[in-house]
């Protein structure tokens, strides 16, 4: 299937390692041109290189950018309308907040979760739209976690549960305002993806229950997930770069779990 990202800007928030470098080598291999942030330079620039590398497409712009602060995301939206002249599609991603109980966390820590969780989607969505609607056309996509369905007890985020429904809360809303103007805004949500974020939420919960974290991986996989495992960050990445494409071109206004079928709701 061709998705028509052929020479397509696509942003890629948050993109170093994990679903997020996922992502942009799926743009990469699609023919798109990508920009993709992260805050250690030097993690970003070799993860540009390195898809560079894999697909064979020169137009790999990396930045260094903390999606935590305002100037962080002007400099990443900034960098790549210098580089590419156009923004078609837009991945809000970024770190994930710290683990921890309601009793632990004061202000300060809310307030960082809510600058790098709500603000970087807002910020972004912000500096995006302008040219968006200068091209009358565009696609945003929030990637935020299934947590926002169905909130796990024993994983300790209480920063995530609460602060990623308030995104949901702004993707509906725009979807709706922004569709006239001919932009599309999603949400593709992840259950459990294999990733460095994974190791530490499966270590805290392992130290919380006394056990390991291989222990805890397997518990998931056995009894949790139908599909028996964890999934892969391609098997995410293809999710949101379909739901991203042209070719997806009447879907908006919705959010997708990728979670090997973990979420027994029924929508
Ligand atoms: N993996 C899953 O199954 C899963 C499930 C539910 C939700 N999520 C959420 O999805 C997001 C990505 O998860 P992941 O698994 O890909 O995590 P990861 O493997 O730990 O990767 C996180 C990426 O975000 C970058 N980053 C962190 N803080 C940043 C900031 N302030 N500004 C810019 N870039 C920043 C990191 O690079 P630098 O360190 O260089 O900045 C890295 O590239 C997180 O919010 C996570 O909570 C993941």
């Amino acid at each position: 299937m061709d998705l028509g990202l052929t020479g397509k800007v696509a942003l890629v928030a948050a993109a170093s390692k994990g679903l997020g470098r996922a992502i942009a080598e799926e743009f990469a291999r699609e023919g798109a041109k990508v920009a993709m942030c992260s805050r250690e330079e030097s993690a970003i620039t070799s993860a540009a290189e390195d898809i560079e590398r894999k697909t064979g497409n020169k137009s790999i712009l990396p930045v260094a950018a903390d999606l935590s602060t305002r100037e962080g995301c002007e400099v990443f939206v900034q960098n790549a309308l210098g580089a590419f002249r156009a923004l078609d599609i837009l991945i809000v991603n970024a770190g994930g907040p710290p683990p921890g109980r309601f009793d632990d966390l004061d202000d300060t820590a809310w307030q960082k979760a809510v600058d790098l969780t709500l603000f970087s989607a807002v910020r972004l969505t912000r500096l995006a739209l302008p040219q968006m609607r200068k091209q009358k056309s565009g696609s945003i996509v929030y990637s935020t976690s299934t947590s926002v369905r169905q909130p796990t007890q024993y994983l300790n985020l209480i920063l995530s549960n609460a602060i990623r429904a308030s995104v949901h809360g702004m993707l509906k809303t725009l979807s709706s305002d922004l569709a006239k103007e001919g932009i599309r805004v999603n949400a593709v949500q992840p259950g459990r993806i294999a990733t460095d974020r994974l190791v530490q939420l499966d270590t805290d919960t392992a130290k919380r229950q006394n056990t390991t974290p291989e222990a805890i991986r397997k518990r998931y996989e056995e009894t949790v997930i139908p599909l028996g495992r964890y999934g892969e960050p391609a098997e995410y990445a293809a999710a949101v770069v379909f739901i991203a494409s042209p070719k997806a071109s009447y879907i908006n206004g919705v959010s997708l779990q990728v979670d090997g079928g973990m979420l027994m709701s029924m929508f």
